[in-house]
């Protein structure tokens, strides 16, 4: 089947993947509500269509995190990822190395800092969940400092665990081990056992030679999600500031107060963002709580956005809204466990595909100072959900 946007590639996932792990991407927490606003919300804007000008030659680059980037397009972090494709990381890492954009890795992965490094010269980040051993949390960032990452993101908006009820039903994150339910279900998908189980049980790969944080990555995940540090403060990033030496990242950022906090703290970088409605339900969409944010901060620090990215008009929003670019999150792990490094490079020329056709339709030649002309670019229908 020819792959038109991303429901389709979407609809390969769920045929590809055990359901388990299908409903672990496509969930959020409790009700839902803010997944859905997190789309739903960018459907609310128009974009202004503008005739008779130029646009024979078009330029998608844009500066971010002190340098020119191919696309305003990062793609952000999703545990398990390796789950999703065998060796996913890599694949997800390379496709974006392709396309000249950056690849953050979470620290749920099944692969390693240093097994990606050594696969791929691409531009890595590194997403840091912020322990109560900081010991774990010193020795993450020496690694990523040797494995030359550019941006440290630590996310802040998971002091405690959002509760997936999808993720519930199917008994994911609550194992500790292969129940026969969850074999059953797996063995319904034997292509896929077959490939990602051909190295043995997985694990996520930064906690290899750690023991207390068990052995396979079920395991570890729920003691990693256990032991991250609910008591974590302002203080707290003041002191990774102090440890890590280049781009300092803020991911989870959803009001301007906080985001000006951000700002004294010393971050380069905030990405509003709900962990994709995945944490906090009934929270506003993140393409709403956009504008008071930037308007807050101003040139103060740079403003990237998450959640509900779905299609280039989205990007081109988030731009006009005041963001220097966004993550992708759902949308490249749907292309990961469709067609695997394919599969991500898919997802990433279909959003860039439509993103310079709007483009052009709206009349720009690039993407840069879109926020200073707002009012020109779009209208916001009724009310957003904020
Ligand atoms: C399956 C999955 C796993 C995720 N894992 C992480 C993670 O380990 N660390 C993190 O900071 N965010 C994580 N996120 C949140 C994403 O980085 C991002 O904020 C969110 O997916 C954006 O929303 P979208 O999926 O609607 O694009 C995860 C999201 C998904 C869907």
């Amino acid at each position: 089947m020819a792959v038109a946007n991303l429901d389709d590639v979407r609809a390969m996932a769920a045929r590809r993947l055990p359901k388990v792990f299908f409903e672990y991407i496509d969930g959020a927490a409790f009700s839902e509500e803010t997944a859905r606003r997190n789309v739903a919300d960018f459907r609310r804007i128009e974009l202004q269509q503008r005739v008779l000008i130029d646009v024979s030659r078009r330029d998608l680059q844009v500066d971010y995190l002190g340098r020119r980037r191919a696309l305003p397009i990062a793609l952000g972090p999703v545990g398990f990822s390796g789950l999703f494709s065998e060796r996913g990381e890599i694949k997800a890492a390379r496709a974006a190395h392709a396309a000249g954009i950056p690849y953050c890795l979470s620290s749920f992965a099944i692969t390693s800092l240093e097994e990606l490094r050594a696969a791929t010269r691409g531009t890595l980040w590194f997403q840091l969940y912020v322990l109560r051993e900081r010991e774990l949390a010193r020795r993450m960032i020496e690694t990523a400092i040797a494995a030359d990452v550019e941006a440290l993101c630590v996310t802040v908006d998971t002091p405690v665990g959002g509760l997936r009820e999808k993720d519930v039903r199917n008994g994911f994150r609550s194992l500790t081990k292969v129940t026969p339910r969850l074999a059953l279900a797996l063995a319904r998908k034997p292509m896929w056992c077959a490939r990602i189980l051909r190295h043995g049980i997985p694990e996520i790969g930064n906690l290899a030679g750690l023991p207390e944080y068990g052995s396979n990555a079920l395991e570890q995940a729920a003691r990693l999600a256990a032991h991250i540090d609910a008591s974590m403060t302002w203080e707290s990033i003041a002191w990774i500031r102090k440890l890590w030496p280049r781009k300092l990242v803020l991911k989870g950022i959803l009001n301007a107060i906080d985001a000006s906090e951000a700002v004294r703290v010393g971050a380069d970088a905030i990405v509003v963002s709900n962990h994709g409605g995945r944490q906090l339900d009934c929270a506003s969409s993140t393409i709403a709580a956009l504008p008071r944010i930037a308007d807050a901060v101003g040139s103060d620090i740079e403003v990237l956005l998450d959640g509900g990215i779905r299609r280039g008009s989205d990007v081109l929003k988030a731009l006009a809204l005041g963001a220097r670019g966004v993550l992708l999150g759902r949308a490249y792990a749907y292309g990961l466990a469709a067609d695997g490094e394919r599969g991500v490079a898919r997802v990433i020329e279909l959003i860039a595909t439509e993103l310079d056709l709007q483009m052009a339709q709206m009349g720009l030649c690039h993407l840069r100072d879109m926020a200073s002309r707002r009012d020109e670019l779009l209208r916001v229908r009724g009310d957003v959900s904020a």
